[in-house]
């Protein structure tokens, strides 16, 4: 920056004088941009300093959210926060407010919560190789049949199975057996000892089940990030359609506390979520690399009802 400086001055006196006036206007919005951008960081660290690492890798995570939503958060923090699809806990985990009641339909993310929150510390050896997480997930299939899926030893191969697979994906079969296979990273941090999360978890309520079914209290504080609208099916693939959206938005436009609902932003999204009173903002996700090398970031919306 000190640089063009210099060099705009040296334009000034000779014939140069557009070519001055035109870094000027350059070094103005480069400026301008480092200090939205440094505004957004400072934010961002600010939150970090206090949160504590999502222990999973989880598809659709909104880690990078949390700058977003924290001006909302920071307003209403004395309220309980409810996530209906809670998923890696990203923005829990973020904020981490007093009290919370955290939801999913995955009974296994769930089981793994609710250890973390007795004190899980894992004893079984974890390693990055082919034969030994499908020995893994052999145990992990074999205690889902055999009545053990609550047990420390299911969280302890969730864990493993999550870090070690491909994508941290989770997805059965027709038989219910989980069969992700392996995921070929070079390097992997497992952690063993989770005991950090007792004190975290404390006041920390985990259900699992349809979203539908959970009890709210007037003066939640929601943030909801159900699975994204995948345009033009009306079945969507892990089983969140369209009607289930409809009944999300119409759900949470029922509740009298403020809410934040995220979502892709598709046409009939951005409709459904106005058409029921929904505040809407656009932002851009973080940028993705498609197939076609197509580089363009990818549209969401935060729909907002009742801020105070
Ligand atoms: C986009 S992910 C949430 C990601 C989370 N916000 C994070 O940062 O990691 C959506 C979650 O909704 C859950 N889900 C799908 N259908 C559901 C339902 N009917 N009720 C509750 N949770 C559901 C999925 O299991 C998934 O974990």
């Amino acid at each position: 920056m000190r640089h063009a400086y210099i060099l705009a001055k040296s334009y000034r006196g000779s014939k140069g004088v557009n070519k001055a006036a035109e870094l000027v206007i350059i070094l103005r919005s480069a400026m301008a941009e480092t200090v939205i951008k440094s505004a957004a960081s400072n934010r961002r660290e600010e939150v970090e300093a206090e949160a504590v690492r999502p222990p999973l890798k989880w598809a659709g995570g909104k880690r990078w959210q949390i700058p977003y939503l924290a001006e909302y958060w920071t307003r209403e923090k004395h309220r309980r926060l409810v996530e209906p699809f809670c998923g890696g806990l990203a923005v829990t985990l973020g904020f981490l407010p007093r009290r919370a009641l955290l939801n999913d339909i995955n009974p296994h993310l769930i089981n793994f919560y609710t250890w973390l929150k007795k004190g899980l510390a894992i004893t079984e050896p974890m390693r990055n190789q082919r034969a030994w997480y499908y020995a893994q997930r052999e145990k992990f299939n074999a205690l889902l049949a055999s009545d053990k899926a609550e047990t420390a030893e299911a969280a302890a191969l969730f864990y493993y199975l999550n870090r070690t697979g491909y994508n941290g994906l989770c997805r059965f079969n027709s038989s219910g057996l989980f069969n992700v296979p392996f995921g070929r990273y070079k390097t992997i941090n497992y952690r063993d000892d989770f005991r950090e999360f007792v004190p975290v978890f404390r006041d920390w309520q985990f259900t699992h089940g349809d979203f539908d079914r959970l009890s709210l209290q007037d003066d939640d504080f929601i943030y909801a990030d159900p699975p994204y609208d995948v345009p033009f099916t009306q079945y969507a693939k892990g089983g969140f359609g369209w009607e289930d959206q409809q009944r999300a938005a119409e759900w949470l436009a029922r509740h009298k506390g403020p809410v934040i609902l995220s979502n892709q932003a598709t046409p009939r999204i951005l409709k459904l979520y106005k058409s029921l009173g929904f505040t809407l903002h656009c932002i851009d996700a973080p940028r993705r690399m498609s197939c076609t090398g197509d580089r363009t970031p990818a549209k969401e919306v935060l729909a907002l009802r009742n801020p105070e």
